[in-house]
């Protein structure tokens, strides 16, 4: 039942020849950047709060080469078609829709001052898209990372992530927090990406005891309203700090929301509580892991999945079976805690479970989730893997 996660390597030849078959170019420069699962601390990047990120070993591949022309060729394994950008003006958006992930990280590039040269590209994925997992962010800091090979050229991994982030905001008109570009462009093996995103500063945390697995579990629904549901979670959190006349969510307590609770309004005072209780949820979770303390890890991870639910209302049906069917394995069956992940309306759930156990257990959740949706998962394993880099 367990997918095997593609091996980078095999992703990175698979490239080299899709460049060569469809384009006829040979590959001087690959870059990678995985995407990202979420342990805990959901939509409060955008709050000054905190997140518990690692980068997975699932990447975005792009090899490629200068051409000598002014315009960028670029194709994926997604389709046959190759698009041509032209480069010798600041990037707009533009067709294809997916061209405005480069086109907003080059655009990035330009507005520093580069000159982009021509370049042929081809693009290989196994992040899977619209799974929560953050294929667009890969997609963004594996441009980047493609580009500062092209141009001989490195950013601080800071500064690339928020180029990315921008591009984000800029090109895809989603107003993302910064936790996904952070955990494509910082992950390291075996380590957390700890953020604190009101200082912006990330914390690698170590994250390797082998009887540790996580499990992700793609519900392989995506609903479309997600696109207008998270800049609307998003307005709600910001008018609710505007009631509450603070500057900093980091400033709110709990007591703030309650006595506030009839100011605030409905929905503003619901998305109130889940922003303030998460942020203090994922400080407990962080000390909770550093002590190997999983009887308090496990609850606190149920506890962000119900107000995620309840309180933001940012999952759906599919995901709550999903959670629910680890809960019903519970402890004795080694799931230590189990909660949607990423920015929710579909995509997938994460669980922290016991290494001897995990086979077991993603059986059981593709069997009974099947039985419930109808729906055939696809359930991985993965481990903190290394983030953004040029392999060549
Ligand atoms: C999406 C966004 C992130 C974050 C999550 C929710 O993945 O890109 O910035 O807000 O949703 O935690």
């Amino acid at each position: 039942m367990l997918q095997i996660n593609p091996n980078l390597s095999d992703l990175v030849s698979d490239a080299s020849t899709g460049l060569l078959n469809r384009l006829g170019s040979t590959a001087s420069i690959i870059a990678a950047a995985p995407g990202r699962v979420n342990l805990i601390g959901e939509h409060i990047d955008y709050c000054d709060g905190f997140v518990m990120p690692f980068a997975i070993d699932r990447y975005i591949v792009i090899a490629g080469c200068t051409n000598g022309t002014t315009q960028a060729r670029v194709s994926t394994a997604l389709g046959e078609e190759i698009a041509v950008i032209d480069l010798t003006a600041p990037l707009q958006e533009g067709e294809p829709k997916w061209t405005n992930y480069l086109r907003g990280v080059i655009r990035g590039f330009q507005d520093r001052g580069h000159h982009i040269p021509g370049f042929d590209a081809f693009i290989l994925s196994s992040v899977p898209g619209g799974a929560g997992l953050s294929s667009s962010a890969a997609l963004e800091c594996a441009t980047a990372t493609f580009l500062e090979g092209l141009l001989d050229t490195r950013l601080e991994t800071r500064e690339k992530a928020l180029l990315c982030q921008k591009a984000e905001h800029d090109f895809a008109h989603v107003p993302c927090g910064i936790m996904d570009q952070f955990a494509s462009a910082f992950g390291k093996p075996n380590r957390l990406v700890l953020i604190d995103c009101q200082s912006g500063e990330p914390e690698l945390v170590p994250f390797e005891n082998p009887d540790l697995t996580v499990l992700i579990s793609n519900t392989m629904v995506h609903h479309e309203l997600s696109d207008g549901g998270y800049a609307l979670r998003r307005k709600h959190t910001e008018d609710g700090l505007a009631i509450l006349g603070k500057a900093s969510w980091r400033d709110v307590t709990a007591a703030d929301v309650q006595t506030n609770w009839d100011k605030l309004g409905e929905p503003v005072n619901r998305r109130s509580r889940h922003v303030v209780g998460e942020i203090s949820r994922t400080i407990s979770a962080a000390s909770a892991l550093a002590r190997n303390d999983f009887e308090t890890l496990g609850p606190l991870m149920a506890a962000s999945h119900d107000s995620l639910r309840d309180d933001f209302e940012v999952s759906c049906k599919e995901l709550d079976i999903m959670v629910d069917i680890a809960r019903k394995i519970g402890r004795n069956g080694g799931v230590i805690g189990a909660r949607m992940t990423g920015g929710g309306f579909g995509g997938s759930t994460v669980t922290l479970c016991e290494s001897r156990k995990a086979s077991e257990i993603a059986a059981t959740l593709a069997t009974e989730y099947e039985k419930a949706t109808g729906i055939t998962p696809q359930i991985f394993a993965s481990r903190p893997s290394q983030g953004a880099h040029l392999v060549q």
